[in-house]
């Protein structure tokens, strides 16, 4: 069997070697003849799995000492409760910015547990560029400020860290282990595994440790990130399956060349495929150049009523999964990490042939 190539925003593909790797453990791993999944979490054998997973990825990220790595379930979407909850402390205000579909989610749930001062927003332009630092109304009596580094349903990604005087909490969903930063500029920042780091239903939460004990009283046990961080993130069962996964992933990275490289790669499909539609006259993208996402690249067919079309021939091809999101229509490519080069090389070829087909 061919695999095709994949570029599903998520869960979204994972590199061949990994899933041979997992496949080849799978019926029998470590010599226990046992599957990982069928071992305790507290066994001895899979706190070697979690205990590389962490350092692994403190390695591939530079994390300091000082903050906690946690592995937790309930998607990124739990973060937008969690995060309230346990880092407002004694506040009773949060800054947000609104680039985004997913920023409006995280905000919309934020409200719930304080007053949200939405420090900037691109809602009115669509969401297809981030408001200029200039002009976002920070209020500087808020616990944190909250942003989307990378939208990946509009294709709009911060191309450096905001610079604020809150204590900066980012979603890194779509864009985690895509290129280095510094991790001291952040309070929190966290991501759901299924883009980026694996399958789904793991979600890693990075914050410094001076944050933990703050959660507000009404705050479930689970969404306590005190709690967590005491138990190494074994409070409960943890995912341990996808847990293993984004081993087997962080140490795939690493062999790569880790985030440094990765970054160069993830540059460069980016820039072949941008290259490709703005010299077209077929295709357009519309978003602000500036803040275009290397993750998710969103573009239309001027002509609508061959997108159909277009899709059903790309997936013929074997280039699978560029319908856009729901809400937002046209096509979208999604280039995480481990989607190679050669992948949009074809995807470009497919799509000047189309053009000259359909022109
Ligand atoms: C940027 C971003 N934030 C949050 C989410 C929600 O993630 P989850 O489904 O893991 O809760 C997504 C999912 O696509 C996302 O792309």
């Amino acid at each position: 069997m061919t695999r095709v190539f994949n570029f599903s925003a998520g869960p979204a593909t994972l590199p061949e070697e990994v899933l041979l790797q997992a496949k080849d453990e799978l019926l029998n791993w470590d010599d226990l003849g046992m599957s990982v999944m069928e071992i305790s979490h507290r066994s001895q054998p899979f706190m070697t799995v979690a205990q590389e997973a962490e350092q692994d990825l403190r390695d591939l990220l530079q994390i300091p000492d000082e903050y906690k790595v946690l592995f937790l379930q309930g998607g990124a979407r739990s973060q937008f409760a969690m995060i309230p909850m346990n880092l407002l402390a004694n506040k009773i205000s949060a800054d947000y910015l609104d680039t985004g579909i997913w920023s409006g989610l995280a905000i919309k749930e934020a409200n719930r547990y304080c007053t949200v001062n939405v420090a900037g927003s691109s809602e009115k332009q669509g969401y297809i560029t981030i408001p200029s630092r200039e002009s976002w109304r920070i209020n500087p009596n808020s616990a944190y400020l909250h942003f989307v580094d990378n939208e990946t349903i509009n294709g709009v990604e911060f191309p450096t860290i905001p610079d604020v005087p809150l204590p900066l909490v980012s979603d890194m969903s779509s864009n985690i282990l895509s290129r280095p930063f510094d991790v001291k500029r952040y309070a929190l920042f966290y991501a759901g595994a299924q883009k980026n780091v694996g399958p789904a239903g793991l979600t890693i939460v990075v914050l410094r440790e001076d944050l933990l004990g703050k959660a507000t009283f009404f705050t479930p046990s689970m969404f306590n990130y005190e709690l967590h961080a005491k138990q190494g993130s074994m409070y409960n069962t943890p995912p341990t399956f996808a847990w293993y996964l984004a081993g087997l992933m962080f140490k795939w990275l690493k062999k790569q060349g880790g985030v440094e490289e990765m970054a160069k790669r993830n540059e460069r499909k980016a820039a072949k495929l941008y290259q490709f539609i703005d010299q077209s006259e077929f295709y357009f993208n519309p978003v602000d150049p500036s803040y275009r996402s290397r993750m998710n690249v969103i573009f239309c067919l001027k002509n609508e009523e061959l997108d159909e079309k277009f899709l059903q021939e790309a997936s013929v091809q074997g280039l699978a999964n560029l319908k856009g999101h729901k809400l937002v229509g046209a096509m979208r490519a999604s280039l995480y990490n481990a989607l190679p080069e050669q992948a949009v090389e074809s995807l470009v070829n497919f799509m000047k042939d189309f053009s000259q087909r359909w022109g």
